[in-house]
């Protein structure tokens, strides 16, 4: 019965947008405000309501949403996280994985419901959405009370986000994060929707991954002679993010240090590893390693052995893993890097 009924909605999605473009093109532009007023908050909202439709006065905001139009995300032109959330391969393969009785759990953030009625955010996810189940989390989603459009103030808070981007089992905790490690006085909107920006620029934008960490020289001593034992120190600061990183469970963060001679071959390497541990994943949470909100790692990489005189560079370079569990999905983010040339007598 329910995979008829998505089939179902599937076809009246299908119908709609076909319906939706036809106007969008030809009188979208003669309708008073007025009128889209009436429209906007009348009686015609529901679930049912294809996003397209909002797309037909919010076209700016459509296709921020709808192709991560105007970003640099891997996705331009396939939609934002949030329109593609219940149809990229990594969360269907993954979802295929589970058991039947996890997915109402996993489509309640994927597939999202009316995440404003949640009472309880902070704990709670929404339930899911029964119609329009390829929209991800939709315009629905977020501005839809189960009566009305709502926008404004009720949006602005964090907590808002809370409702899928925090829940009790500590799987998705970026609100308590903002809450207790941030004292940067942003809130989640201001970071990630700049200008109102419905795009959600996040892990999978090259340019914003970049503001997350700030990454000092390496620090290495004043005189380095050839066969000596020495230290490379340097530091990583949180001071672009308002919550730990890495965020997601599955990805992990490495500050890869490497050594250089002239020819540009590798004579040295070694990455300090960080990461969410879950009981989840059988591992012990007690073992994890993030660099939270405001927060210096101090890092020291001792016995260090350069064999021959000669001048090198030495280099701290910061990647990020999208999927530390599966290869076969895996991606790798650069934040940033620093060098520093150091001769060895
Ligand atoms: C027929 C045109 C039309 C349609 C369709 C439409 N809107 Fe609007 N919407 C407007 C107008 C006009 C305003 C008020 C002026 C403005 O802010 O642009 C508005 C305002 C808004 C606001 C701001 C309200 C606030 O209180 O801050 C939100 C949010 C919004 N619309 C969301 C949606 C969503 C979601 C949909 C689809 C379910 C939708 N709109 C469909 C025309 C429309
Ligand atoms: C993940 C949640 C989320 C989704 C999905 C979402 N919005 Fe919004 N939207 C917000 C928040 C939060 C604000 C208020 C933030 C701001 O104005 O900076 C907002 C503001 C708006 C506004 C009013 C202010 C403005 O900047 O235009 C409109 C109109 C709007 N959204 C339309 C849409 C439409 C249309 C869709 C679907 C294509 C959509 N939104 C999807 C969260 C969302
Ligand atoms: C109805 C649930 C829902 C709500 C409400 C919601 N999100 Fe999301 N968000 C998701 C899901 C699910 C994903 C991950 C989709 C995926 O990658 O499969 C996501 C992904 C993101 C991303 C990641 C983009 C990237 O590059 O990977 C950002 C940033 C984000 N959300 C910010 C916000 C902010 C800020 C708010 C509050 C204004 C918010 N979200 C509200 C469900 C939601
Ligand atoms: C000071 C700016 C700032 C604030 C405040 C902030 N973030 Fe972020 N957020 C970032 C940056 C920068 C990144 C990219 C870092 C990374 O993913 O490694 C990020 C990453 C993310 C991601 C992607 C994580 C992943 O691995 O896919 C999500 C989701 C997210 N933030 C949600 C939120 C939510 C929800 C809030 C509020 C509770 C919030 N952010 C507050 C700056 C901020
Ligand atoms: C509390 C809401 C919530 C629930 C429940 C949830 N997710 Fe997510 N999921 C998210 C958000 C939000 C992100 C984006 C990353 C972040 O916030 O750090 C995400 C990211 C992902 C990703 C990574 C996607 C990418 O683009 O890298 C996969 C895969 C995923 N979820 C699968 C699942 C599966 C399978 C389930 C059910 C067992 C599930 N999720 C349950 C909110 C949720």
């Amino acid at each position: 019965m329910k995979a008829g009924k998505t089939v179902m909605h599937l076809l009246f999605a299908m119908v709609l947008a076909v319906s939706v473009s036809a106007v969008g093109t030809s009188e979208a532009a003669s309708v008073s405000v007025d009128q889209k007023s009436t429209v906007h908050h009348g009686t015609k909202v529901s679930f049912e309501t294809h996003s397209a439709e909002c797309g037909v006065c919010h076209a700016k905001r459509f296709a921020e949403w709808r192709f991560a139009a105007g970003s640099d995300m891997k996705t331009v032109g396939v939609g934002s996280y949030h329109a593609i959330g219940s149809t990229e391969p990594m969360y269907t393969s993954m979802l295929g994985m589970m058991d039947q009785s996890m997915h109402e759990f996993c489509q309640g953030c994927h597939q999202g419901g009316n995440a404003l009625v949640v009472a309880d955010k902070v704990n709670d996810i929404p339930a899911s959405r029964p119609a329009n189940p390829e929209e991800g989390t939709n315009c629905l989603s977020c501005h839809f009370d189960g009566k009305k459009i709502v926008g404004g103030k009720d949006l602005m808070d964090p907590v808002f986000c809370a409702a899928c981007h925090n829940e009790k089992m500590g799987m998705m905790s970026t609100y308590v994060e903002w809450l207790n490690e941030y004292k940067g006085g942003k809130t989640c909107q201001q970071c990630h929707m700049e200008d109102g920006n419905h795009v959600f620029l996040g892990y999978n934008s090259p340019s914003f991954i970049k503001k997350a960490i700030a990454i000092s020289e390496p620090v290495v001593p004043e005189t380095i002679s050839a066969g000596a034992i020495f230290d490379i120190g340097f530091t990583l600061t949180n001071n672009g993010v308002g919550h730990s990183v890495p965020e997601e469970l599955i990805r992990s963060m490495r500050a890869k240090v490497s050594i250089k001679d002239v020819s540009g071959q590798e004579i040295f390497s070694q990455e300090t590893v960080y990461y969410k541990r879950h009981s989840f994943f059988g591992e012990n949470p007690a073992d994890t390693v993030v660099i939270k909100a405001g927060e210096t790692k101090q890092v020291s990489i001792p016995g260090v052995v350069i064999a021959s005189a000669g001048i090198y560079t030495v280099s701290v370079e910061l990647l990020q893993d999208s999927n530390r569990l599966n290869s076969a999905f895996n991606t790798t983010a650069f934040m940033g890097s620093t060098y520093k040339t150091i001769i060895v007598q």
